[in-house]
């Protein structure tokens, strides 16, 4: 993973398209629904710290600096912000209620590892939400993804189209308890060690 100083300064104003056209909303959704001591990984330019509304407490890594300076002036009450790899938390086994990730694990470079790290540090009874593009659904668009990828990783900071990002956290050992496929592109969903995440589902 390497440091995206241009990617950094314009992530902004790329996903204001995709925010407008109602990503915007699928983030409130899935990090509204973070209770307790909450963790986020890849926060990026740290766009989802205002909806943070229902947890107790936010600790967000990111490992980019060019990223992680403009996340800074989003930190919340009561939230930290680390420089950190999501296959290297630097946190205890059990220290989290909730697990965020949106739109990280494209580009996360050991996603299977990721995942386990993500297993290890949630408490037995909690929860893993999440929000990610995975390969599209549909073979054309899956296909077009799969030529298009080696290009776009070199443009988009290290951002894979084509991921079976799902397989990777059943892989490493979560369990999902619910998935929802926005359209083509997208899925938001939550998942857990039991299967059975005792927290509220998706708020809207
Ligand atoms: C497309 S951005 C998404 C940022 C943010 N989650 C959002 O929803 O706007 C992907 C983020 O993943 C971060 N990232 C890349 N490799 C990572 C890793 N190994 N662990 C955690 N985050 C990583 C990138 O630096 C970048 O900030």
């Amino acid at each position: 993973m390497g440091a995206h100083m241009f990617v950094a300064s314009i992530y902004d104003a790329l996903m204001l398209p995709a925010d407008r056209l109602g990503f915007e909303q699928v983030r409130r959704m899935v990090v509204r629904s973070a209770r307790g001591r909450v963790l986020e990984i890849g926060a990026g330019t740290g766009l989802n710290f205002k909806h943070f509304e229902n947890a107790d407490c936010v600790l967000a890594i990111e490992p980019d600096p060019f990223m992680l300076k403009r996340a800074v002036p989003r930190v919340k009450t009561c939230a930290a912000l680390t420089q950190a790899r999501a296959e290297e938390l630097p946190f205890p086994d059990k220290s989290f209620d909730t697990v965020v990730s949106t739109l990280t694990f494209c580009t996360i470079g050991n996603p299977l590892k990721a995942a386990q790290e993500i297993k290890r540090v949630l408490k037995d009874d909690g929860c893993f939400f999440f929000a990610e593009h995975p390969i599209a659904d549909k073979p054309f668009l899956a296909n077009a993804e799969r030529v298009v990828t080696p290009l776009w990783k070199k443009l988009a900071g290290g951002c894979h189209l084509d991921r079976d990002i799902v397989s990777y956290f059943e892989a490493g050992g979560l369990r999902i308890s619910e998935i929802i496929r926005l359209d083509s592109f997208f899925v938001a969903g939550k998942a857990s060690k039991s299967g059975n995440c005792l927290k509220p589902g998706f708020q809207s």
